[in-house]
């Protein structure tokens, strides 16, 4: 099987796809408001070190793993466990995890598709209403929408790594690019845009506390793809010849300019709509922000431009959310489909078809989890709240298995895979690389403080989302 795996045609097909996976939602909205709201240029140095000092030794491990064993988590720990089984759990969460996250992504992607349908339409005045979003996402259209964004997906997995997944990458990235750095000069030239831009990177460190952190760990872990396998699948289809550890500060350096670029654009725009506005009462959720307060300032920008070319804005920015969107959906759907392919001997089609039906049906349960059925909807109840299906799913995957990915990754490849073989893996395709100062951190800080950081994180939610 290994032997004719397929591989990403050059390395920076494999940079583009990883960094497709990387900026997604999370950097676009997340990351703007959460800086805003926390401190500002503070927050982004505090970001910039994590990203730096702990994600980055994470996505060179994950990404060892895939190119050694050539396969998908469940695969990857087994082959470098000589045949012991204690291990085996970690392999699966790492296949589990990325189907689960991709069902709540799924649900936004599907939001984000209805909202470009809407506004192509004429309706950029009724998103702006506050009752907008939850009548749409309580509708029946979200069903279409839902099928189109699904064939999409398909339609890029099922032509493979090379002609599906890097090909997309190669276009939709730079086409993302381009958009966005054209929404930020727009976003500029608006009056008192550049109050929103001191109000990103100005520093305020009093508001650094230690949930600050946590948040600003979380957010970059997330932000990178981390935890869910997709490096480690990722990692499976490139070359020898590439260099791990310069592939990865690329993907991390993109993931972050994209995600610092996003401010430019966000908060300029949240201040030019309105001066006045405390960035602290941003709407907590990225939800929130993107589907019932950006809708009010594109319609404001009538106005000035007139209702045409504001909601033309409008499609743009949602277009730009969405391509980041599937670029990382494609990546995290990837993950199970590896897996059904390597492990479980499906064909492509096969595996696809398989993923399309079970995590179409827990995307429904999601979907419908708002209130149009009340089953989901009041799916159960923790730490004194009732919770959706979906908040359920998200709470679990993405706020706490995440971490505990991460950590069961470091503990594997520093004790038991053990570090003198990742040291190998590394050197394939970078002569430099043993004896690098880059090897001595990596090496000492996967064995010792990060997994630390990764168990605090871990626990702390644990505590307070489900206690
Ligand atoms: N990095 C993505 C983001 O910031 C997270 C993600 C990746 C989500 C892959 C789903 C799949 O939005």
């Amino acid at each position: 099987m290994s032997a004719n795996r397929e591989q990403f045609s050059s390395k920076l097909g494999f940079i583009l796809a990883a960094a497709g996976s990387a900026v997604g939602i999370g950097n676009l909205v997340g990351f703007p408001v959460n800086a805003a709201k926390n401190g500002g240029g503070a927050f982004l140095l505090v970001y910039a070190l994590f990203v730096l000092l702990v994600c980055l030794p994470v996505m060179v491990a994950e990404m060892a793993m895939g190119r050694k064993t050539q396969k998908e988590p469940v695969g990857a720990y087994k082959a470098l466990n000589n045949g012991g089984t204690g291990w085996n759990l970690a392999g699966l969460l790492g296949v589990l995890t990325p189907f689960m996250i991709a069902v709540f992504y799924m649900v936004i992607t599907v939001w984000i598709f209805g909202y470009i349908a809407i506004t192509l339409g004429g309706g950029l005045d009724y998103l702006a209403t506050p009752q907008a979003f939850g009548e749409f996402i309580n509708s029946p259209y979200i069903f279409g929408a839902m099928v189109v964004v699904a064939a999409i997906i398909n339609f890029i997995l099922v032509a493979g790594v090379k002609n599906g997944i890097e090909k997309a990458a190669k276009t939709l990235m730079p086409t993302l690019f381009i958009m966005l750095v054209l929404m930020v000069v727009f976003v500029l030239t608006r009056d008192n845009a550049f109050a929103g831009v001191a109000f990103f990177v100005i520093p305020d460190f009093s508001k650094i506390t230690p949930s600050v952190v946590n948040g600003a760990l979380s957010q970059a872990f997330f932000s990178l793809s981390l935890g869910m396998g997709i490096l480690i699948t990722y990692g499976s289809y490139i070359s020898k010849k590439a260099d791990i550890v310069g592939s990865a500060k690329l993907v991390a350096i993109t993931d972050t300019a994209v995600a610092f670029t996003a401010g430019l654009m966000i908060l300029p725009a949240v201040f030019s709509f309105n001066p006045q506005v405390n960035p602290q009462e941003l709407s907590d959720s990225s939800v929130s922000l993107i589907f019932t307060f950006l809708p009010k300032i594109f319609l404001a920008l009538q106005s000035s431009i007139g209702y045409v070319a504001a909601s033309g804005i409008a499609v743009f920015f949602f277009m730009l959310v969405f391509f980041a969107a599937i670029t990382s959906l494609v990546s995290i759907i990837e993950v199970p489909v590896s897996y059904l392919v390597t492990e479980k001997n499906h064909t492509r089609k096969k595996a696809l078809f398989i993923l399309m039906m079970t995590a179409g049906v827990l995307t429904l349960f999601a979907t419908v989890s708002f209130g149009m059925v009340g089953f989901f909807t009041e799916f159960t109840s923790y730490a004194g709240g009732t919770r959706s299906f979906f908040d359920v799913v998200y709470d679990v995957f993405y706020d706490t298995i995440l971490p505990l990915n991460g950590l069961l990754l470091c503990v594997f490849v520093s004790y038991r895979w053990k570090k003198h073989r990742l040291s190998e893996e590394l050197s394939v395709g970078n002569d430099n690389y043993q004896g690098s100062f880059a090897e001595k951190y990596i090496n000492f800080s996967l064995g010792t403080f990060i997994p630390v950081i990764l168990l605090g994180i871990f626990l702390n939610t644990v505590a307070v989302k489900f206690f």
